[in-house]
């Protein structure tokens, strides 16, 4: 028996690879186990995108530089990428490091390890390939994530994740509305559109969907309740998303629109490819959308040239969105972005510091965004049951964790859809009681 154990690091991007790769595994005929310790092989799979997450895998290997011994490591994802063959530099105990681009040549790579080979390496980014494979085991019984475009043709002057995912390459729309239907009869009731930029979507067959459309056409597949889509770039960001959202009622009713800075200057530096009026031009649209659209966002502080008076405009469009929910971020200088050539480096206390602000500025924001749904029902997906507080937990449409409890009736709720009203709100969920 050929064991391994994986742990992900990053993005739902990453997660979801996770999912690919351990069916891809186990057809090769190897076991999952929970622990590194009983595994003969030992994956991590990587994120890069700030130099805390990058060093987490190194941590890892490190603790296993001694007490290793008759254990393969294999480094996936975008260190991988990025490092390449300095990894075995750094941890002569790795033997495999593949980047997400060369998913697909995996079975072909474990050969070559089993065959005796110490370094095996698939880091060719040069492909129009994407990693489809019905092999994937998904972890969420209840959600399920479908890959719809990969890579990332910008240049944001911050990011590396161009260099660790290679260009974009879309699915077929066929290939996606398959994927969508077999998931439905395997019982999921909703499904989740990944990529960088989804809205980049650009269906390779002669159909020729754009996002709107596929996003659409993925709301009306028989059995799929729910669909959600991560992550929007507010420059390819057009109304027919919003359109889509307002007339069918299985898309969800909120976005992800990573804004990164409030002020034009530094997100021309960031070489975002739009201002501060075009993003709030997006905004508009989702305001008078047909029915409310929850708005969340990502935000960086302290990237070069960022003075105060920049900074303040960050906290001004916080105000002006209002928005659900923001992952908020300090700067992080990446190898080979062009970012790092920038003058104007703000110090590490001034960046906390700018990051503290902007969090406890959202927090008030999200008190007050919360409060509006007190006394009103939402519909929720059960997605678990919390012993402690006797709550169940459930997702509303808009992505909000709503913790509600249920006077009679014993039965498992957890993958049902229930309807609870609202009777507290806090800055990051919603407490209730279920009606049905
Ligand atoms: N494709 C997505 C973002 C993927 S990375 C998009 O364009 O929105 C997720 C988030 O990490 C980014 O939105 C950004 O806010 C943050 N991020 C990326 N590179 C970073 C860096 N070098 N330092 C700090 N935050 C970074
Ligand atoms: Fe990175 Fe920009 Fe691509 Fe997003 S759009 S993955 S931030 S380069
Ligand atoms: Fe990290 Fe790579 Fe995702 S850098 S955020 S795992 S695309």
């Amino acid at each position: 028996m050929k064991t391994f154990y994986i742990e992900t690091f990053g993005c739902q991007m990453n997660a979801h690879d996770s999912e690919k790769v351990v069916g891809t595994l186990m057809a090769q005929g190897y076991t999952q186990v929970e622990t590194p310790d009983e595994a003969e092989l030992v994956f991590y799979n990587t994120c890069s995108i700030r130099d805390k997450a990058e060093q987490k895998v190194f941590s890892r290997l490190q603790q296993f530089k001694k007490d290793g011994k008759g254990k393969k490591f294999a480094v996936l994802g975008c260190v991988a990428q990025q490092e390449g063959e300095r990894i075995f530099e750094k941890a002569p105990h790795v033997s495999l490091v593949c980047g997400s681009a060369s998913y697909t040549k995996l079975p072909d790579l474990l050969v070559q390890l089993e065959t005796g080979n110490k370094r095996v390496t698939g880091l060719s980014l040069d492909t129009d390939q994407t990693f489809d494979t019905p092999l994937t085991r998904r972890d969420n019984p209840y959600r399920a994530y479908i890959t719809i475009i990969e890579g990332c043709d910008k240049s944001c002057a911050y990011c590396v994740v161009p260099m660790t995912r290679g260009p974009e390459r879309s699915r077929t729309s066929v290939s996606v509305m398959k994927e969508a239907g077999d998931l439905a009869r395997a019982g999921y009731t909703e499904i989740q559109l990944l990529g960088q930029n989804v809205n980049s979507y650009r269906d390779p067959s002669a159909a020729g969907w754009d996002f709107a459309k596929l996003l659409d056409e993925a709301g009306r597949v028989p059995g799929i309740r729910r669909v959600r889509f991560t992550t929007s770039h507010p420059r390819d960001f057009v109304k027919e998303i919003i359109d889509a959202i307002g007339e069918n009622p299985a898309l969800c009713n909120h976005v992800h629109l990573p804004v990164q800075s409030g002020s034009s200057k530094v997100l021309d530096a960031m070489q975002r490819q739009y201002t501060r009026d075009e993003y709030m031009r997006r905004i508009e649209w989702m305001k008078s959308a047909r029915r409310p659209i929850a708005i969340s966002t990502d935000i960086i502080v302290g990237f070069p040239g960022e003075t105060e008076a920049d900074f303040e405009q960050t906290l001004a469009l916080l105000d002006e969105v209002g928005y659900d929910s923001i992952f908020s971020f300090k700067y992080s200088q990446r190898p080979n972005t062009p970012a790092l050539r920038l003058d104007g480096h703000v110090p590490e206390e001034e960046k906390t510091r700018r990051l503290m602000i902007l969090q406890e500025k959202q927090r008030a924001i999200q008190i007050k965004q919360n409060a509006v749904y007190v006394a009103q029902v939402e519909e929720c997906l059960v997605e678990g049951f919390n012993q402690a507080t006797g709550q169940w937990i459930g997702r509303t449409s808009q992505n909000k964790t709503l913790n509600f409890l249920r006077r009679g009736g014993d039965d498992d709720l957890r993958g049902r859809y229930v309807e609870a009203r609202v009777t507290r709100a806090g800055p990051n969920s919603l407490a209730g009681e279920c009606v049905n």
